[in-house]
C-alpha cells in the first residue's frame, strides 16, 4: 500500500506586508530583497495562530477529500512554531476539527517538516496501522524571527497547508528520501528556554532564529539536487519524466540553481515565494494546494516534492498524482 493525496487546502493570514512596507520600518529595500530572494511580500499573523491557520487549511483539505473528521486515524502537524510547548499543535487541531479518532502529534524538522511527516504517514499506511492521515505544515515564523535583524526577518512568512492521504494500491507516494546532518545544527537554529531550576539558573535570554545565510545557500544548492537524483533512482524515473518539481520556497535563486543542475526547464519548478516568502514547514503543502486549486495537477502527473532546512535536514519524494 502507498499513501495517496486525496485532498489539499491552504490558509494564509489576512495581513500582507510587502517589501516597501518593511523598508519603512528597517534599513532595507524592495530591490535588495527581491533581487536576492524573489520575495515581494509575506503574510504576517495578527490574530491568527499556528493552530488557527493549521485548522483552516485542514478543513479545506478534509472537505476536498470527501472524508469526515472522524475517519482520520492519524493527524501530524509539521511545525517549529507551536503555540504551546505542550500540548502539540496537532492535539489542538484534532479538537478543533473533531477528528476524535485520530492519534495526533507534531514533527519538528524545520523546513523539511512536511516531507518528514509525509514519510512517517507513508510508513504507517504501508504497515497497515493507519489508513487515513491528515498532514499539515503550519507556521507563524513571524514570532520566531528577530525583527531587528534585517538579514533574516525579511525572508519569512506565516501560513499553513494541508493534505489528506489514504491507502492506495497503485501510485501515490512511490519513493522517499530523507536525511539529516546534526553536526551542522548551528548553521540555522533558534535557542529554546533556558533552565531556571534551582541548581542551574542559566541566564535567561529570548531565543530568535539565527542563520548563516551563505552556508545555508551552499548546503541547499548542493544537497537538494543530490537528494532529488537519489529519489529519482529509487523510483526508476528520469528527471524528464517528472511533470512538476515542487521545491521548498526559501529562495528563488536556490530553485533556479537546482533546475540548472538537473538540466530541467525552470517552468517545471512552480514558485509562490514572491507572494508567501519562506513559510518553513508550510511552504510545500501551500504550494501543492495552490497548484491543485488552480487545476494544474492531473491524474498520472509525476511530482517531486523536495526541501531542506534547519537540522540540517533534507528530503524528497515522488508522488504519482
Ligand atoms: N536589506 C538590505 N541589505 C541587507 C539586508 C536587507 N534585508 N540583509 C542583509 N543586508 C546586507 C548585509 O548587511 C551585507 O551588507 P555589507 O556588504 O555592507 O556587509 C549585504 O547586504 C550582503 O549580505 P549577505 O548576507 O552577504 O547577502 P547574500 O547575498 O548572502 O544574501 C541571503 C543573503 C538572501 C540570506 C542568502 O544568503 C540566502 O538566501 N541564503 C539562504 C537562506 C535560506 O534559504 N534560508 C532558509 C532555509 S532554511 C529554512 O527555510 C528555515
Amino acid at each position: 500500500m502507498n499513501a495517496k493525496i486525496i485532498g489539499t487546502g491552504w490558509q494564509l493570514p489576512a495581513y500582507a506586508a510587502d517589501n516597501d512596507y518593511l523598508s519603512t520600518i528597517m534599513d532595507t529595500s524592495d530591490e535588495w530583497i527581491a533581487e536576492r530572494t524573489g520575495i515581494r511580500k509575506r503574510y504576517l499573523a495578527k490574530k491568527e495562530t499556528t493552530t488557527s491557520l493549521a485548522t483552516g487549511a485542514a478543513q479545506k483539505a478534509l472537505e476536498a477529500s470527501g472524508l469526515q473528521p472522524e475517519q482520520i486515524d492519524l493527524l501530524i502537524v509539521a511545525t517549529i512554531t507551536s503555540d504551546t510547548e505542550t500540548p502539540s499543535t496537532a492535539c489542538r487541531v484534532q479538537a478543533e476539527l473533531g477528528a476524535v479518532n485520530a492519534v495526533a502529534f507534531d514533527i519538528n524538522a524545520a523546513c523539511s517538516g512536511f516531507l518528514y511527516a509525509l514519510h512517517t504517514a507513508d510508513a504507517f499506511i504501508k504497515s497497515g496501522i493507519y489508513k487515513n492521515v491528515l498532514l499539515i505544515g503550519a507556521e507563524t515564523l513571524s514570532k520566531l524571527v528577530d525583527w531587528t535583524d534585517r538579514s533574516t526577518c525579511v525572508l519569512f512568512g506565516d501560513g499553513a497547508g494541508a493534505a489528506v492521504l489514504t491507502a492506495t494500491e497503485k501510485g501515490g507516494v512511490t519513493a522517499q528520501v530523507t536525511g539529516c546532518d546534526g553536526s551542522r545544527w548551528e548553521v540555522l537554529s533558534c535557542r529554546g528556554r533556558s533552565n531556571h531550576n534551582p541548581v542551574c539558573r542559566e541566564e535567561s535570554e529570548l531565543g530568535y532564529l539565527q542563520m548563516n545565510g551563505q552556508e545555508v545557500f551552499k548546503f541547499a544548492v548542493k544537497t537538494v539536487p543530490l537528494c532529488i537524483e537519489d529519489v529519482l533512482k529509487k523510483a526508476d524515473l528520469s528527471a524528464e519524466e517528472v511533470t512538476w518539481f515542487l521545491l521548498h520556497q526559501a529562495n528563488k535563486r536556490i530553485i533556479q540553481s537546482v533546475a540548472k543542475r538537473l538540466r530541467q526547464p525552470e517552468e517545471k519548478f512552480p514558485m509562490n515565494i514572491d507572494q508567501c516568502a519562506n513559510t518553513s514547514a508550510a511552504s510545500l503543502p501551500i504550494l501543492l494546494a495552490q497548484m491543485n486549486e488552480q487545476g494544474k495537477l492531473h491524474s498520472g502527473d509525476r511530482l517531486i516534492l523536495s526541501g531542506f532546512g534547519a537540522g540540517l535536514t533534507w528530503g524528497a519524494c515522488v508522488v504519482e498524482w
